[in-house]
């Protein structure tokens, strides 16, 4: 029987066939990570690619920022929502439920390997918190944003969003928390916070330091969190579809109480008084915070420095005023703790745990 010899139609074809096959097994290796948008300047677009401020955030959706990053297929299976499309100094109590709550049915699927979610950078460290005492799963949540607009030269955003992805398709981020990446640095959402209003490497967590760095297409862990979250978290906000009103209040000389009672009258929860020094309060405010106490309002002292604890028993008497301290969380995560503290109890021995804990 002759062989015919086959033609080269044939070896084509069975090239193309091999070639694909090796892709879709490729693809079916690699992790699955989810893209959540929610808007920010790393959707923005500017007037020209010189415009770094003045620009407009939150109009690009998903599926650009995706598609303009196509070496995200070298690391990861990705496919995106778009959650909502909000400059994220419009973020809000509602807004964070939807998103935790996707998040939290999203990591259940066992096709899903991890989430990155874009964010408007001004509350950035906000969600990433409040994520952070929520998420019930250990897998990796990366938030992730950027400092320029997406029409800028030297955007920031396609690196930021590669690193995120690869960064939530890494085995050693299982686990950490949530966490943040800009600018190749990787930081736990605990302690993170914006530093600069402009420059890229404004998110630092300053004297608790950051964790790793994204350096040649890997994730560097150095450190990692000693607090509770994600995975042992207490919290649960599944049932939950509102949250309990906290206000913060800015200590500053010639204090006076005129925001706090405003508050108190508009029916706050919690009150954070974001104190001078070591979360120190003027004497028109103890007065007046002793009162809010009085009438079942939770107050915890935090301090306006940025870094180190504020200590109990310290510049006040806690234990005699039944006052909470804040230990080394700034006032707008202090907020985030009580809100979801008040979802459990009212105590304040309890409430106190909590933040020795998380
Ligand atoms: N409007 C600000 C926000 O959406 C812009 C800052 C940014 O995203 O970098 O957070």
């Amino acid at each position: 029987m002759r062989l015919h010899k086959p033609s080269s139609l044939f070896i084509v074809l069975g090239l193309l066939l091999c070639s694909a096959f090796a892709h879709a097994d490729t693809a079916a290796k690699q992790p699955h990570i989810v893209i959540l948008a929610t808007g920010g300047t790393i959707a923005g677009s500017g007037a020209d690619s010189t415009t770094t401020v003045g620009y407009t955030a939150a109009t690009v959706g998903v599926q650009r920022l995706i598609d303009a990053v196509p070496e995200l297929k070298k690391v990861a299976q990705v496919s995106g929502e778009q959650v909502m499309q909000i400059a994220s100094e419009n973020m809000n109590n509602a807004a964070w439920l939807e998103l935790a709550k996707r998040v939290n049915v999203l990591l259940k699927r066992a096709d899903v390997d991890g989430i990155v979610i874009t964010h408007g950078t001004d509350t950035l460290e906000e969600t990433a918190y409040f994520l952070d005492l929520v998420v019930k799963s250990s897998k990796p949540v990366v938030l992730v944003g950027a400092m320029r607009p997406s029409t800028a030269i030297s955007a920031d955003g396609p690196i930021n969003l590669y690193n995120a992805v690869l960064l939530a398709a890494t085995p050693e981020a299982n686990g950490k928390g949530v966490l943040v990446v800009l600018n190749d640095q990787i930081n736990a959402a605990r302690d993170v916070s914006k530093t600069n209003t402009a420059t890229l490497d404004t998110f630092k967590s300053s004297e608790l330091g950051l964790l790793g760095y994204i350096q040649g297409n890997r994730a560097y862990f150095y450190r990692s969190s000693t607090r509770k979250h994600t995975r042992d978290t207490e919290f649960d906000i599944a049932n939950l579809s509102v949250l309990p009103q906290v206000d913060i209040v800015y200590g500053y000389a010639n204090m006076n109480r005129i925001a706090l009672d405003a508050f108190v009258n508009a029916g706050a929860k919690g009150i954070i008084h974001a104190g001078t020094g070591d979360g120190s309060l003027a004497t028109p405010l103890k007065t007046a915070l002793t009162e809010a106490r009085k009438k079942g309002i939770l107050i915890v002292r935090a301090s306006r420095v940025g870094q180190g604890i504020v200590a109990r028993n310290g510049e006040a008497d806690d234990d005699q005023l039944d006052f909470v301290v804040a230990d080394t969380l700034n006032a707008q995560k202090a907020r985030i703790l009580l809100m979801l503290a008040l979802t459990r109890t009212a105590d304040t021995k309890e409430i106190q745990r909590m933040f020795y804990t998380y």
